[in-house]
């Protein structure tokens, strides 16, 4: 959400920012910015739209400057609105929320100061630029005081035009080294191949980059001596490879993560604490949002059924208000491919303050859930760009599911076998192609609807939000069981049905619910491991995918379904990768 990138030293900012707004790009690309500075006069470049409208300040001449991608969420997209924001001789970008923002810029107006946008960033440039005495740092300590809520900061003033500051306080930020000079960014892929040593930052602490010297310490002005990250420069790559979006490309990187994500499972350096935990545990609480809230959905499906443990997955937002119940004992799992999402974090936090284990199933090294829990259960699915997620949710189910197969082992029950997975996800994708063919029924429907039981429910939750998030069809998944209490009224001649059946049990349940909805005129789509339903004239079209333990068909059967999301989004006209209204890292509440 918003993405921050800046650069001091003896190149041309401008270039490397940039660029760098380019890999960051998938966090927000409402509209853009930068400012660069040669020493004497700081330009300013602000665009609605993405990276490339300011393509052409790649010419502007400096060897310092700050750039900004924006995600709204204070005021409209406009370019008054856009970072940075600039007050009197202050510059700065900003992510995050500064929830006391309208009481401190009343205070501000009422003091005479007129303001440009409808930002709370704003009101920091306000703040910094009203309480500097000469030091920028003291000035960005200082406002920082008065803040409540989020934020990344990177800051320049025109009195010390050699200087960035920075400051993180809930939200991510990277500073450190690069080639010819120090970078800062609110991700890695901005300046990894620039950074040759990089620092992540935590709550609290601020950073000075100026010279060749990057030096970090608290509000108190203590030095914090900071651990380098490591990292592989090949994984923060992003590049299309000849696909033409990257929600395609990363579909087909499943099987290959899959096989990362169980290999490394038990390699995790917590992964003995964590089993030890494990093996107390009566109880699970999983939390997370969108698409890994569906995973924690299918792994409740699969651990209370083949380790009879129960499990409790709440919506990270609603769990943080609703003064849950952590027994002793608790085993907390948050999943979350960023490890950034606020309500996630908010509610790890709230857990480990009731006394909950937290493990927690993550994709991002380093990101903040890192950091908060007390175990890390990496899922290696590589740096995912697109914004609806799809590789991170199959490699999330290889991580729930190798935790699945431990548990089931500690509870004395038959240890599902998860080997063969990731070569059925292959072929799955190829035979999900088929999908293609089913677009014309659901580029001009009204709405669509995906019903399934038990783990073939999650896949429809799963797969209906994939299909909104890009092709802004209005789409529900549903228990097919509920179909009749309600959402039937909803089915008129030619309304996409779509039914995932997997589970021999349930099977002809879940056609019942297809014949309902055929009678009332529904076009049936079905992706099943059975071929026989495939065959009844009550179906418009099907995709056969493998068989599997029904527990973890949905690592298969959510596949048809990312691809027919992002089909339906080509057709409708839509960038699958970069949706509408939507961030990849939802970093406020
Ligand atoms: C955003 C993204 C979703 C994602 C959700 C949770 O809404 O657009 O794709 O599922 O955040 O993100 P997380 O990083 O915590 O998995």
């Amino acid at each position: 959400m918003c993405g921050i990138v800046g650069y001091v030293g003896k190149r041309e900012a401008a270039p490397i920012l940039i660029d760098g707004l380019y890999e960051l790009e998938y966090r927000g690309y409402d509209s853009v910015g930068i400012a660069v500075s040669n020493g004497k006069e700081l330009k300013i470049i602000k665009k609605t739209g993405r990276v490339k409208e300011i393509e052409a300040a790649r010419s502007e001449r400096g060897n310092i400057g700050i750039g900004h991608t924006r995600w709204a969420t204070h005021g409209d997209v406009t370019v008054e609105n856009a970072h940075p924001h600039t007050y009197k001789n202050i510059a700065l970008v900003h992510n995050g929320i500064v929830e006391n923002a309208r009481a401190l810029k009343e205070e501000l107006v009422s003091n005479g100061e007129i303001f440009y946008s409808d930002t709370d960033s704003e009101v920091i440039a306000h703040l910094i630029a009203d309480g500097y005495r000469g030091d920028l740092l003291d000035a960005v300590i200082g406002a920082c005081g008065k803040l409540i809520g989020s934020y990344a900061l990177a800051v320049y003033c025109s009195d010390e035009p050699d200087a960035l500051i920075c400051a993180r306080m809930r939200s991510p930020l990277i500073v450190g080294n690069a080639k010819d000079g120090l970078v800062v960014a609110s991700d890695l892929s901005a300046v990894a191949e620039e950074g040759a040593t990089l620092y992540s930052l935590d709550d609290g602490e601020f950073a000075r980059l100026e010279g060749d010297e990057v030096t970090v310490c608290n509000a108190g002005k203590n030095a914090v001596v900071k651990e380098a990250m490591q990292f592989d420069l090949e994984e923060g790559k992003t590049k299309l490879d000849g696909y033409r979006h990257f929600m395609r490309k990363e579909i087909d990187e499943i099987p290959e993560i899959l096989h990362h994500s169980m290999f490394n499972f038990e390699k995790n350096s917590c992964y003995s604490d964590f089993y030890r935990v494990l093996c107390q545990t009566e109880y699970i609480q999983i939390v997370a949002c969108g698409t890994a809230y569906h995973s924690g959905l299918c792994a409740k499906v699969a651990i209370e059924k083949l380790c009879r443990v129960r499990v409790e997955v709440v919506v990270a937002s609603e769990y943080r208000y609703s003064n849950p119940i952590v027994p002793k004992g608790t085993l907390l799992i948050a999943i979350s491919q960023s490890g950034e999402t606020a309500d996630t974090l908010a509610a790890v936090r709230l857990a480990k303050r009731k006394g909950a284990y937290v493990a927690a199933v993550v994709n991002v090294k380093y990101s903040s859930l890192t950091r908060l829990a007390d175990a890390v259960l990496y899922t290696h699915a590589g740096k995912e760009v697109a914004v609806a997620a799809t590789k991170s949710f199959n490699a999330q189910l290889a991580v729930l599911y190798s935790i699945v197969g431990t548990l089931a082992a500690i509870e004395k029950k038959r240890a599902p076998t998860l080997r063969g997975l990731a070569q059925k996800t292959a072929k799955t994708i190829s035979v999900s192609e088929e999908v293609r063919g089913w677009t014309p029924y659901f580029v001009g429907a009204k709405s669509a609807y995906f019903i399934g039981r038990g783990a073939d429910m999650c896949a429809a939750l799963e797969g209906s939000l994939k299909l909104k998030e890009i092709s802004y069809l209005p789409s529900e998944g549903y228990a097919a069981g509920e179909l009749k209490h309600g959402t039937l009224a909803l089915i008129e001649p030619g309304t996409p049905v779509v039914a995932i059946i997997t589970r021999r049990n349930t099977a002809e349940k879940t056609m019942n619910a297809v014949h309902e909805a055929y009678s009332r005129g529904a076009r049936i789509f079905l992706v099943t491991s059975f071929a026989e339903y495939c065959e009844m004239d009550e179906v418009c079209a099907s995709v056969l995918i493998p068989r599997c333990l029904p527990e973890f068909s949905p690592i298969l059967s959510v596949v048809p379904l990312q691809m027919l999301a992002y089909y339906v989004a080509l057709a409708r006209g839509n960038d699958p990768d970069k949706p509408r209204n939507l961030a990849k890292s939802v970093t406020v509440e």
